[in-house]
């Protein structure tokens, strides 16, 4: 079988790895791709909002199954472009793809489906701004309605940074048309939790849990990113909840959205606060969540091309997936500047060293091959992660790597998952 890998992030040579280790897979392409997944595809020179240049690739070269990394296609409507071509597309229409690429369809949605989400209202106008994060209070959370690469969400503590908003929003309007609708949201407090299930547009099979960095800066200081590390699975989780975020979460989206007449195939990811109250919608994404899925797909046993194909063809079937008791942690190494402006073009050293330790998996982003050397240019440069026994032994592993590799500016955070080995240390101090 042949298979498409639309992308060029850390997430989409995840997703080339596991299907290397799909036993159905024969040759596997990537567009654009980075030089690390041009170790294990072939790559495409197409950008992924190239829609017709990659159906026509796809045609050409007799794909089975095409994979959508990235938000972007998916928002413009690269599943129906492959669809009205007859060619096989793992992912959402444009239409079920609004659960992500518009924030204040997802929150009517969850209401309009009672699944329990955050209370939000929607405001058009910098007076009506004003007035709701009045009512609702601070600490108050305001979003981007449109996709703004997890950048588009602030969390206000004061009436200094409401006029710090509303230059963004208002003045600047650093987001353009993403905020033409603003969601205000009440702030939760809690665990945050990331759910992937692969839906097949009537059910649903779950992926194992991660546990997302998405700030810059250790103990979750500074802004936001699309997120600087991960691991799998999330530990001190109430029992059961894994079935419970399945009959109040994603099996209502799956009905909701059927009912809706848009469909949903492709990865549904629920992003989740958890609290004493139990859990809550922040975001709803239609596609692998990055870093999360670097630490997954590393869990995976099983065949994630005959998993996908399977949802891809309404059919789901996990049959032969289970998931290794290995812990995964994964961490990124960004760019100095990220995530606002990432300073690119210096050299990386010190990967092959990383490679050869025990337990280290590197998958590339934002990296580009010049003359033979390779250098960053992007925001995230690598996911280093370290497996292991325990969540212990998978951070050694993932730390030691990342100590092996350079490059000017480099920043990574140093506390990836010590938040979760305080619970596991606690508890078993509990422990009779
Ligand atoms: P989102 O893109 O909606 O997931 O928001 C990005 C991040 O902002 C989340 O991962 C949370 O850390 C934070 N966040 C979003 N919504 C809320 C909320 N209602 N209360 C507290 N934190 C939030
Ligand atoms: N890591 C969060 C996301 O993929 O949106």
């Amino acid at each position: 079988m042949r298979v498409l890998v639309i992308g060029s992030g850390a997430r989409e040579h995840a997703i080339v790895h596991a299907l290397r280790r799909s036993p159905e897979v024969s040759d596997v392409f990537c567009s654009p791709g980075n030089p690390g997944i041009a170790m294990a595809a072939d790559c495409l020179p197409l950008p992924v909002d190239d829609l017709p240049g990659l159906a026509e690739a796809a045609s050409d070269l007799q794909i089975d199954l095409t994979i959508v990394g990235p938000e972007l296609p998916l928002s413009l409507g690269i599943v129906d472009e492959f669809n009205n071509g007859g060619l096989r597309v793992f992912g959402p229409t444009r239409a079920a793809a609004e659960l992500e690429s518009s924030k204040v369809f997802a929150k009517e949605f969850c209401q309009r489906h009672q699944i329990p989400t955050a209370k939000a209202e929607v405001v058009r106008e910098e007076s009506a701004l004003r007035r709701v994060v009045e009512d609702f209070g601070f600490p108050v959370v305001l979003k981007a309605d449109g996709l703004a690469a997890g950048k588009g969400v602030l969390i206000l503590h004061s009436r200094e940074d409401l006029e710090h908003a509303v230059d963004i929003f208002f003045v600047k309007r650093n987001f353009g048309d993403a905020s033409d609708q603003i969601l205000v949201e009440e702030f939760l407090e809690g665990t945050e939790l990331s759910f992937m299930a692969v839906c097949d547009g009537k059910r649903a099979f779950p992926l194992a849990s991660a546990h997302d960095y998405k700030r810059l800066n250790d103990q979750d200081e500074g802004p936001n990113t699309g997120g600087m590390g991960s691991h799998s699975p999330v530990f001190g989780l109430p029992r059961g909840i894994g079935r419970d975020i399945m009959e109040k979460v994603i099996q209502p989206t799956i009905d909701g959205m059927a009912a809706e007449g848009r469909e949903y195939r492709g990865i549904l990811y629920a992003g989740l606060m958890l609290s004493g109250e139990g859990f809550k919608v922040l975001e709803f994404n239609c596609r692998f969540g990055d870093p999360e899925t670097q630490s997954v797909l590393l869990r995976l046993d099983g065949s994630l091309f005959s998993l996908l194909k399977s949802a891809a063809d309404g059919q789901l079937d996990p049959s032969g997936i289970s998931w290794r008791r290995e812990i995964v942690a994964c961490v990124v190494a960004a760019s100095a500047g990220y995530p606002r402006s990432p300073k690119k073009g210096f050299e990386i050293r010190g990967t092959a060293d990383a490679l050869d330790l025990p337990g280290v998996t590197i998958y590339q982003a934002g990296t580009r091959m010049v003359d033979g050397v390779l250098k960053t240019s992007g925001g995230r440069v690598l996911s280093v992660c370290g497996r292991g026994p325990s969540l212990e032994a998978a951070l050694e592993n993932a730390y030691a790597g990342i100590a092996k590799v350079r490059f000017e500016g480099m920043h990574f955070r140093r506390d990836i998952g010590a938040d979760s080995l305080a619970l596991l240390q606690a508890e078993q101090s509990n422990d009779p």
